[in-house]
C-alpha cells in the first residue's frame, strides 16, 4: 500500500501547470470508439483513470498509440470486441461513457455497471431514460446494462433531463452524434467538460449544437472520421492548488488554464482574504495573512462545483470565524474526509447538507485516510498546511486524478513524498 508522507509548515511558493482535464479526458477517450479513422488527441492527463480506459479501449481492438508524454492517437476504425473487459469498467466511474459510444457506433451495448468513487448512491436513471427515448431496449441488472434496438429502431429523440446531469448529458450527446436526426437535449450539464467533449466531436465530424447551454442540439451524420484534438485544463485540479496555496500560504502562478472557468473558485478565495490576479492563461494566487470565513453552497457550472467542496472546506477549517459549506449535488459527501480533517484539529459540525466550520488557528499531522479522489486532494491540502507530519493513506484514490501530484507539489516548496509499505 502507497501513501504520502507530507511534513506541513512550508508556504508554497513557485509556478505549477495544470494538465488536461480528466472530467473530459475520460469522456472524449469512450466516445472515440464513434470514430472511423485516426484521432490525435493531446493534453491527455497520465492518470490511473486514463490508463484504465486506454486498456479498455486497446482490449476491445481500438489501435491505442502513445506517441509522446501526453498524446493518445486511436483508431476505432477495426473494433473487434465491442464488450468493454468487466473487470476494468468496474474500477472507474466514467466507463459508464461506453454505454453511449457503443450504442451509437453499433446500435447496441453491454456494459457492466461501473465503480469508481463511492461518496454516494450516483444513479444512473437519467442515462436510461435518454437511451430509452433514443429507441433502445435496456436490461439493467445489478451488474450490468445491456441495450438492443427497440421495435421502431434507435432514433433521434427530444430528451429533457430531470436533473443537469454531466453523465447522462455527456453519454446522451456521444450516443446521438451517429444517429440520424435530430436529438435534442433538454436541461443539459453546461460543465466547461461538456463543452469540450462536443468541441472534440464536432472536431471529428460531428453537428453539436449549443453546449454549454441548457438545450443541446445534435444533428446526427454518418461518420465520424478522425482530426487532432487538444483537451482543455483541469478546472478542478487548478482550483485544487489554488486551495492548497490559500490553505498553505504563499505566492504561486497557476499556468496553462482557462481563468474564467476559475472564477466560481477564486472568488470565493478573494472573498476570503487571498489576492487573485489573472492573466490570459494564467492565475496567481497569493495569501499571507489568514483567511477569512466565508460561505459556499455548490452547485452545477456556473457555481461553485462539488468537486472543490473538500478543498474549500480545510480552507475554511483555518480561517476566521465560522463557515458554512452546503453541498447541493451530493449531500453525503462530507462523510468522505470531515472525520479526517477532524483527527487533525478541525471543528466541524455537519447537520444533514450543511457544514458549520469553526475556524481553527491550526490543524496537526495526523495518519488520514482519503475515501475518495477529491477527499483525497483536501488532506494533501490539509497535510500541507498542519504543523507536523501528515500520512495520508488509500492514495490510489487521489491517482485516479491528479498527475505528477508530488512533482508538482514539491516544485512549489511542498515536503511530500510517495512511500510504499
Ligand atoms: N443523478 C441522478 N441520476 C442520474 C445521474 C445523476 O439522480 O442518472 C444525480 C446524482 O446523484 C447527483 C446529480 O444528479 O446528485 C449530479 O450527478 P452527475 O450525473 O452530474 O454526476 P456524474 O456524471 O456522476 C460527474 C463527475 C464528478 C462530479 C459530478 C458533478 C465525471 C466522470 N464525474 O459525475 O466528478 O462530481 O459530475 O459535477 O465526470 C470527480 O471528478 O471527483 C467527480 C466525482
Amino acid at each position: 500500500m502507497a501513501r504520502y508522507e507530507i511534513v506541513g509548515g512550508s508556504t508554497l511558493e513557485g509556478n505549477v501547470t495544470i494538465s488536461g482535464a480528466k472530467n473530459a479526458a475520460v469522456a472524449i477517450l469512450p466516445a472515440a470508439i464513434l470514430v472511423e479513422g485516426k484521432c490525435r488527441i493531446e493534453n491527455v492527463p497520465d492518470i490511473s483513470d486514463v490508463r484504465i480506459l486506454l486498456d479498455i479501449l486497446a482490449d476491445m481492438g481500438v489501435q491505442v498509440e502513445q506517441p509522446e508524454p501526453n498524446v493518445v492517437i486511436l483508431d476505432s476504425t477495426t473494433v473487434s470486441n465491442p464488450r468493454p473487459r468487466g473487470d476494468l469498467v468496474r474500477k472507474m466511474r466514467a466507463s459508464y461513457y461506453f454505454m453511449g459510444s457503443l450504442l451509437g457506433r453499433f446500435g447496441k451495448a453491454h456494459v457492466d455497471l461501473p465503480g469508481g468513487c463511492n461518496f454516494a448512491a450516483r444513479p444512473i436513471d437519467q442515462h436510461i431514460k435518454g437511451f430509452l427515448a433514443l429507441g433502445a431496449d435496456v436490461e439493467e441488472t445489478e451488474e450490468y446494462v445491456s441495450m438492443t434496438p427497440g421495435e421502431e429502431g434507435i432514433h433521434a429523440a427530444r430528451i429533457s433531463l430531470d436533473m443537469a446531469s454531466v453523465g447522462a448529458t455527456a453519454n446522451l450527446m456521444i450516443a446521438a452524434a451517429l444517429i440520424p436526426g435530430q436529438t435534442f437535449i433538454e436541461n443539459a450539464a453546461k460543465e466547461p467538460h461538456i463543452v469540450d467533449l462536443a468541441n472534440f466531436l464536432n472536431t471529428m465530424g460531428a453537428h453539436i449544437y449549443g453546449a454549454g447551454t441548457d438545450t443541446i442540439k445534435i444533428r446526427g451524420v454518418e461518420k465520424l472520421t478522425g482530426g487532432t484534438y487538444a483537451i482543455i485544463p483541469d478546472q478542478i485540479e487548478a482550483g485544487t492548488y489554488l486551495a492548497a496555496v490559500a490553505a498553505a500560504g504563499g505566492n504561486v502562478l497557476v499556468q496553462n488554464v482557462i481563468p474564467k472557468h476559475l472564477e466560481c473558485i477564486t472568488s470565493k478565495l478573494a472573498e476570503m482574504g487571498a489576492k487573485i490576479t489573472e492573466y490570459d492563461d494564467a492565475v496567481r494566487i497569493q495569501r499571507t495573512g489568514r483567511m477569512r470565513r466565508t460561505t459556499v453552497k455548490t452547485r452545477p457550472y456556473p457555481g461553485f462545483p462539488t468537486d472543490m467542496q473538500a478543498q474549500v472546506c480545510v480552507c475554511m477549517a483555518l480561517a476566521s470565524g465560522v463557515s458554512r459549506l452546503t453541498e447541493s449535488v451530493y449531500e453525503t459527501r462530507f462523510f468522505g474526509y470531515c472525520t479526517e480533517l477532524e483527527s487533525m484539529g478541525a471543528n466541524i459540525q455537519i447537520s444533514g447538507k450543511t457544514a458549520t466550520v469553526v475556524g481553527v488557528e491550526n490543524l496537526y499531522g495526523a495518519t488520514v485516510s482519503a475515501h475518495d479522489l477529491r477527499a483525497g486532494a483536501a488532506l494533501v491540502i490539509a497535510g500541507l498546511a498542519a504543523q507536523g507530519t501528515t500520512q495520508v493513506e488509500n492514495i490510489h484514490f487521489v491517482e485516479r486524478g491528479y498527475e505528477n501530484l508530488i512533482e508538482k507539489l514539491t516544485g512549489l516548496g511542498a515536503n511530500i513524498r510517495r512511500v510504499e509499505d
